[in-house]
């Protein structure tokens, strides 16, 4: 496809035109991530020049309404944007107000802005999870997407489904199984944001690339991993979903899964986006969850109680948030270990954690490799650590002993290496990741069998849960580290724990 520059996008002409339709288009997602990601690209001149992007949504609002809204929420998200090109943006905006369960708003998309079949359109599912398969009927029967448009309608057609994709493993089938009866895979896009950030891109060059980590990358240099997403701040304005969704539904199942098998997986014939699914599908199958009690937790999960965002701002009990159920047993933090059966991984726990008002903001990988069997007088070894950052900045570090000068105990020094601020660096996750749906490339993108499996790895925890009380939640105020996950760490005796009996029963 032929990029033209933000000049010629203003008064040039195309030969194939270009709809985004944003299905949810005034919600949180859209506002906060899709706009402010379409106008990066438009500025970069990486839109084709007549490009136009609708908003369908249920609010009560007219396009010149909608300009407004988009024009306010861009601002909020890059405040040093000249207002000026933010508003040359938004005259390509158009709003079209309906119900996703109804035709007529779909039959209102086609005859305004998909008249011409040469039109490419990227259909955006940024609704509410419990409308995405309904959203890709209308969207197939009304013609605008899927198998049912005849052959020989030459223009790309293709669906972006936003997470959470399914509630659990039977809802995440149910959906893939409807989105093939209307749609070809290639043509849906399942999307996992992190999955856009340079810094978890880079985890793949990181144990490929290099030489050094993969001789060490196994159960016999390597004691556990952590996997670490947390939050600060609580749920703000998207209590209605959260609730719904709760820590494992909306950062485990994907994000935090996601970075768990780019360090897990093993090594794929070629980065080829079908080998590596490929590798990260077998990953999550060898992976199992132990069994859990009260003297060896397999999970801790945990909800927010009043405190603070970390930057002077209070935060309110969770069951206090807007549109949250006072009696809500919701988890806003959730920590588990997991096991891989296979020659690399087998008795190395993975423990993965995630939480909303957290006292910061950072998301880490980190390798704790076994401790020296060396014993050196006078000298307390500490095991070495590999800390890989994704975020707020990207780096490295590595952790080793060294002798004190002039003798004494050893001292610890870190390397820090490759410190840099690629969360700020364009193009950003959703910029990158629309920029490749337009183009038709799915690399960066969710096959459907990884959710499946994904799904059910954790769906055995969840439906534990289902069972327990919510006092089982532990509070913690925000603005802390957190619920005591400290029980996680003692190890489970393996060999005690045969996998089928373990995975069954967590
Ligand atoms: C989204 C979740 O997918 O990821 C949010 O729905 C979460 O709850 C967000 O805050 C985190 O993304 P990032 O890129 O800010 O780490």
């Amino acid at each position: 496809m032929l990029y033209l520059g933000m000049d010629s996008m203003n008064g040039g002409s195309h030969s194939h035109s270009t709809c985004i339709t944003v299905l949810g288009g005034s919600g949180d997602l859209a506002l906060r991530r899709i706009l402010p990601a379409v106008y990066k690209l438009w500025t970069l001149g990486k839109l084709p020049a007549s490009t136009r992007l609708v908003g369908l949504a249920i609010d009560e609002l007219d396009t010149a309404a909608y300009r407004r809204l988009a024009l306010a929420a861009i601002k909020a998200i890059h405040p040093g944007e000249d207002e000026l090109a933010i508003r040359r943006f938004t005259r390509h905006l158009y709003y079209i107000q309906g119900d996703i369960r109804a035709a007529a708003p779909f039959a209102a998309l086609r005859q305004r802005y998909f008249k011409h079949p040469a039109t490419d359109g990227l259909f955006y599912l940024a609704c509410a999870p419990d409308l995405f398969a309904e959203a890709a009927r209308q969207l197939a029967t009304s013609g605008l997407a899927g198998l049912n448009r005849a052959a020989g309608e030459g223009a790309s057609r293709r669906v972006i489904v936003e997470k959470p994709f399914g509630t659990d493993l039977q809802a995440a089938r149910g959906l893939n199984q409807f989105l093939h009866q209307h749609y070809r895979e290639d043509d849906i896009f399942r999307i996992d944001h992190y999955l856009g950030k340079d810094a978890v891109q880079n985890l793949i060059y990181f144990r490929f690339a290099n030489t050094i980590f993969e001789p060490l990358w196994n159960r016999k240099y390597i004691d556990r991993v952590e996997i670490v997403l947390a939050e600060s701040g609580g749920i703000g304005k998207r209590g209605g979903y959260y609730d719904q969704a709760g820590a494992v539904r909306d950062m485990l199942q994907n994000h935090l899964m996601q970075l768990f098998c780019l360090t897990a997986m093993e090594t794929p014939p070629s980065l080829a986006a079908a080998d590596v699914r490929e590798e990260k599908v077998k990953l999550l199958r060898a992976a199992w969850l132990p069994e859990h009690s009260a003297d060896l937790p397999g999970f801790v999960r945990g909800q927010y109680r009043a405190g603070h965002d970390g930057q002077g701002g209070a935060v309110p009990d969770y069951r206090a948030e807007r549109l949250v159920r006072p009696d809500s047993a919701t988890e806003t933090f959730v920590a588990l270990k997991l096991y891989v059966d296979n020659w690399r991984w087998q008795g190395v726990p993975f423990i993965l954690s995630t939480g909303k008002a957290l006292e910061r903001r950072y998301g880490e990988i980190t390798i704790h490799f076994r401790q020296s069997p060396m014993e050196i007088p006078g000298v307390t070894p500490d095991a070495n650590r590999l800390v890989l950052r994704i975020q707020p900045d990207e780096g490295v570090s590595m952790r080793f002993n060294t002798r004190a000068p002039g003798g004494g105990d050893s001292e610890h020094e870190e390397l820090v290496g490759m410190l840099r601020d690629s969360a700020s660096a364009a193009p950003g996750p959703y910029e990158r990741l629309l920029a490749d749906a337009l183009r038709g490339d799915s690399t960066l993108f969710i096959r459907f069998d990884e959710t499946e499996e994904a799904w059910q790895l954790l769906d055995p925890l969840l439906a534990s849960w289902d069972s327990l009380s919510a006092a089982a939640l532990q509070p913690y105020a925000a603005g802390s580290a957190g619920p005591d996950i400290s029980g996680l760490y003692r190890h489970h005796p393996l060999w005690q724990q045969p996998r089928q009996q373990a995975s069954s029963g967590a």
